[in-house]
């Protein structure tokens, strides 16, 4: 063999060495289909979340596929699930319309099922399915879409008109996967029992909670970034209305709340355990207002944990005005 014809062999042996490492890393890194990690609407789209990020079969199996034995079988298993969750999503869809007197289609079915998980539990399971756009797995929500129509397309068929012009019903639960997501992804029901237990004495939601601070519904058409300020430092900025004001009285007594009622000869001061107190004015030696100070509590964020702070922030992000 001459020299030349050894080279050029040796040439086309690195060159296809080449190719081929180059082919190898494309298709690893999930080639062409992956744009700057946006998962792509579709259930083959949805199928890689199923079975990676969205962790689902780690409680989920789907028929034969999967080994996770203790939540749904999310395809057709044995005499309880005869019907993949595609079918079986216009059945649920049925009842949830007979449960609710609220007209449900399977997809609004499905995007239930995974935006609030505790509205109906399969029967015989507990409320133990994760949020799925909260952390960990905090999925955004292009990624649950697609899964959405992986999930349909389990023996129903796909209709991804249903997904892009979304049902009112769908859409609700479309907007509070995207609150969740905008503040930082927290779990808003979560949320809503913590605010229960740290704001509720002293803010009002659709009708329950205390008087001492601003009723909050619709809260959310103020923005984030003023909710999470109100929370972290709330004498920085202080609702009109809710000023801190001090009274002393001629015995020397000191009260420190909210004007909250005044009339020709009285003051009503709310305090910040919520108890109203009336003084007379003629007994009133100085009434001064604290610019520094709000009767929220400074420290708040000191009483919950970094997440529950973040779910706070989404429970805030769904109060919007009716
Ligand atoms: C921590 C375990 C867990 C994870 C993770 C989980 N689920 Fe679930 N899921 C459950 C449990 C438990 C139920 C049954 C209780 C209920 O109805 O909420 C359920 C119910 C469901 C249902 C209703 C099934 C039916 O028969 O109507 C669907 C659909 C579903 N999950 C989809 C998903 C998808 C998609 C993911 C991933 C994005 C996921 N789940 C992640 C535990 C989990
Ligand atoms: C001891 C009573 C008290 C508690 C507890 C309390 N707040 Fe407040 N909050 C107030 C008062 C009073 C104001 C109005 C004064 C101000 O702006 O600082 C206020 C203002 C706010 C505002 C601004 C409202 C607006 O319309 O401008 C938000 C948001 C808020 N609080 C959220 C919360 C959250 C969330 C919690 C629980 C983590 C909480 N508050 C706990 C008393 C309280």
């Amino acid at each position: 063999m001459s020299g030349v014809l050894k080279a050029f062999i040796l040439l086309l042996i690195t060159l296809g060495a080449f190719l081929w490492i180059g082919a190898s890393v494309t298709s690893l890194t999930g080639g062409e289909h992956r744009v700057s990690g946006e998962v792509e609407i579709s259930p083959e789209g949805g199928e890689t979340i199923f079975w990676g990020k969205g962790r689902c079969f780690t409680c989920h199996s789907l028929g034969g596929q999967g080994s996770a034995v203790r939540c749904p079988n999310l395809g057709q298993f044995g005499s309880k699930f005869p019907l993949p969750i595609g079918a079986r999503a216009h059945e649920r869809a049925k009842e949830r319309s007979e449960q609710t007197g609220q007209e449900y289609t399977a997809t609004d079915y499905l995007v239930e099922s995974l935006a609030k998980p505790d509205a109906y539990l399969v029967e015989g399971y507990k409320n133990e399915m994760a949020i799925v756009y909260a952390p960990p797995i905090s999925l955004n929500l292009n990624e649950i879409k697609a899964v959405i129509s992986y999930l349909q397309s389990q023996g129903g068929e796909l209709d991804m008109a249903a997904i892009e012009t979304p049902t009112e019903l769908a859409k609700g639960y479309f907007d509070r996967i995207l609150a969740a997501s905008a503040a930082g992804g927290g779990d808003p029901g979560n949320g809503e029992e913590m605010f229960a237990y740290t704001c509720a004495e002293c803010h009002t939601i659709d009708g329950t909670g205390g008087e001492v601070g601003p009723d909050l519904a619709g809260i959310s058409r103020k923005g984030l970034k003023f909710i999470a300020d109100s929370i972290l430092t709330p004498a920085k900025k202080i609702t009109e209305g809710y000023e801190t004001f001090v009274v002393v009285e001629n015995d020397g007594r000191k009260t420190t709340g909210i004007r909250s009622r005044e009339t020709a000869d009285e003051v009503d001061i709310t305090k910040a355990t919520g108890e109203v107190v009336t003084i007379a004015k003629i007994d009133i030696q100085e009434i001064t207002e604290d610019e520094l100070s709000s009767l929220m509590p400074q420290d708040l964020t000191e009483a919950l944990t970094v997440k529950d702070y973040q779910d706070v922030l989404a429970y805030m992000m769904m109060l919007k005005d009716e």
